[in-house]
């Protein structure tokens, strides 16, 4: 049974990631390059959020699948979605307990995205960022894309961020535009390529934040894609 393996091989990746980072700020706001990355990965997204018509945020009922411990559900509070209004789901119950801890009002469950436990046309926004590519069995891949699927609503949107490139982590595999047009057939995607390439983030910071702006803006050493992707009826 594939879920089960990728659940035993996940716990296995956490723990070990775990280990390796403890006592490390590398995913922490205080360290340059994490925060030049996560900010303008922020400035994408509420971007392509505006540029399709979901703004403002506080009326939508929003799903993000696979929301590990939080950090992205945090994000979109920030950006006005509604506690009420903003789901969470995840494999690990672990990394779920995290997010809890951190947002004990937000009704977040332990689930396989194979199986969502929500009715058919709930969400207005349904997320996945960077759950995709720790999935390596191409059959849960394209079962979770058809949850979600079944979970948005007619005229809602799948908000996809996830890299196409990590040369560096054999738990995850990269997913490139065809793949995800595969995923999701018959939709209408619009994809950007964004995040510069945080190894070169990493060099390039110190010497200057406009380079690394100017560097991700002509897209070549950029490693994500992040997609609007719409059901059409
Ligand atoms: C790299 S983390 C991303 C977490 C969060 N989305 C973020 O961007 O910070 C990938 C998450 O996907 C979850 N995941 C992987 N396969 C899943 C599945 N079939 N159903 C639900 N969650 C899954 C993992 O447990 C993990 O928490």
């Amino acid at each position: 049974m594939p879920e089960v393996t990728d659940l035993v091989r996940l716990r296995a990746e956490y723990s070990d990631r775990e280990r390796r980072l403890a006592g490390s700020d590398r995913y922490s706001l205080f360290n340059l390059p994490n925060l030049f990355t996560i900010q303008q990965r922020q400035r994408a997204i509420l971007g392509l959020l505006r540029l399709e018509g979901l703004y403002p945020l506080n009326e939508r009922q929003i799903l993000e699948v696979g929301c590990g411990a939080g950090g992205v559900l945090l994000e979109y509070l920030s950006y006005g979605a509604h506690p009420a209004r903003l789901l969470g789901c995840d494999l690990l119950p672990k990394r779920l307990a995290e997010a809890q801890i951190l947002m004990p009002h937000l009704a977040l469950v332990n689930a396989d995205g194979q199986n969502l436990p929500y009715i058919a046309q709930t969400f207005d926004l349904v997320i996945q960022s960077t759950v995709f590519s720790s999935i390596l069995d191409d059959a849960v891949k394209r079962n979770v894309a058809d949850e979600m699927l079944r979970v948005c609503k007619p005229g809602g949107m799948i908000l996809w961020y996830d890299f196409w490139l990590n040369p560096t982590n054999r738990q995850t595999r990269g997913i490139r535009p065809a793949e995800i047009r595969r995923l999701f057939p018959g939709c209408c995607i619009r994809l950007y390529k964004v995040t510069l390439a945080p190894p070169l983030v990493r060099r390039l910071i110190g010497v200057s934040w406009i380079v690394c702006a100017l560097l991700e803006k002509i897209k070549v050493f950029n490693t994500h894609y992040l997609a609007a992707i719409h059901p059409v009826d």
